[in-house]
């Protein structure tokens, strides 16, 4: 079992309050992400989880049993980090052998798990090398090799392929994910990078400034962010925003006016909402180049021509950003005004507080299967 439930933890230094009353339920077998811009506390919220800082307030409990005060090496945890932290005059053999020498495992026991362990990460024909003499990515396996042969029951993961270029990236996470398939163990994952946070997770947890801004399934964070943090953290290239006037509500939506434009948006209505400015949200991937229900006129300033996509940096008239990704065929050019349209089904919209107004999304697009196919 590996069911981690983290009750109103706080984390201070001095007067500054690093983790904000956290509570999170993580149950037996997830994948769970910790995402969130560099300081916002992802790596102490871990730490204390690993019991490597101590908390302020609140408890950590670990299938049942509340362990604010037990040694890391009774948490029944294993942590991963950035730097491999591997032993450079040991051979990759010791170094996966070394949590199992601390416990005096016998040799023959010992030997057998650290090969079970090579060969699933793919470095039995590496185990006499020292460190030294292995590339970035096998040096991380190595220190998850040395996570895994704890055999415990949750994995900590502190950003463990910044180092990677990008290409080892990818393969590592793929790697990561089969890993966790196989081993059906709880991982808990810091990173600040989306696109493993998207790939990755079961669960999405976004961190802004210690507290918590959402947590959900990877697409429902995409198609559903509760707030305007959340909308601008998860996408990439980052969502457009703009500032709109609401003009009337009713069963059918929202309705909004933009540059004297009216479209009414399929989003939760709420009293009050008329005469007020709200944030229309549109994610550069749902700009095109046809007619749309809204219309917008933009004038690019940069263009990155990516072969698979063109993305076209622009202002609005009122000298906004506006970044539209677009076909790697689109004939946009620097200086030349392009019209894009945008469908009502996919705009965002955003009240005065930043909170979004509920979307009405078609279960399919957040990866649901609906029930007519299922039947
Ligand atoms: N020992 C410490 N004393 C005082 N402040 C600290 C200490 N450790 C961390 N902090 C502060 O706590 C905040 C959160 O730090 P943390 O390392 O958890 O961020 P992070 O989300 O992991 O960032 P990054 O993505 O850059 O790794 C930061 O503002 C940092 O300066
Ligand atoms: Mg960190």
């Amino acid at each position: 079992m590996g069911q981690l439930y983290l009750n109103k933890v706080q984390k201070l230094y001095g007067d500054f309050e690093v983790i904000r009353s956290v509570t999170l339920d993580i149950k037996d077998g997830e994948f769970v992400v910790f995402v969130g811009p560099s300081g916002c506390g992802k790596s102490t919220l871990l730490r204390m989880i690993a019991g490597l800082e101590d908390i302020s307030n609140g408890d950590i409990v670990i299938d049942g049993i509340k362990v604010n005060h037990l040694p890391p090496v009774k948490r029944g945890i294993a942590m991963v980090f950035q730097s491999y932290a591997l032993y450079p005059h040991m051979t990759v053999f010791e170094n996966i052998a070394f949590p199992l020498r601390v416990i005096k495992m016998p040799e023959e026991k010992l030997r057998e798990k650290v090969v079970s362990v090579a060969r699933v990460l793919q470095l039995d024909q590496r185990l006499e090398q020292r460190p030294g003499m292995l590339s970035g990515g096998q040096r991380q396996r190595v220190a998850i090799g040395r996570a895994i042969v704890r055999e415990p029951k949750i994995f900590l993961f502190d950003e463990p392929l910044s180092n990677l270029d990008a290409a080892l990236r990818a393969d590592m996470r793929i790697e990561l994910t089969n890993l966790h398939r196989d081993l059906k163990a709880t991982m808990v994952y810091v990173t600040h990078d989306q696109v493993e946070a998207m790939t990755m997770a079961d669960r999405i947890v976004v961190l802004n400034a210690g507290d918590i801004s959402q947590v959900g399934a990877p697409l429902e964070l995409y198609h559903k962010p509760e707030n305007l943090f959340v909308a601008g953290f998860i996408g990439n290239p980052k969502m457009n925003f703009m500032p709109v006037t609401c003009t009337a509500v009713g069963a059918e939506g929202v309705t909004i006016a933009f540059e004297g434009q009216t479209a009414t948006l399929p989003v939760e209505p709420r009293a009050g909402l008329p005469g007020q400015t709200l944030t229309l949200g549109i994610r550069p991937e749902h700009t095109t180049l046809e007619r749309g229900d809204i219309n917008v006129t933009v004038m690019p300033i940069a263009i990155e021509q990516l072969g698979i996509n063109t993305i076209a940096y622009a202002k609005l008239t009122t000298g906004e950003a506006y970044c539209a990704l677009l076909p790697g065929s689109a004939p946009v050019t620097v200086d030349n005004a392009i019209v894009t349209g945008i469908r009502a089904a996919d705009c965002h919209l955003f009240d005065g507080d930043g909170q979004a107004l509920t979307r009405r999304v078609d279960p399919r697009h957040m990866g649901a299967i609906p029930a007519a196919v299922v039947g």
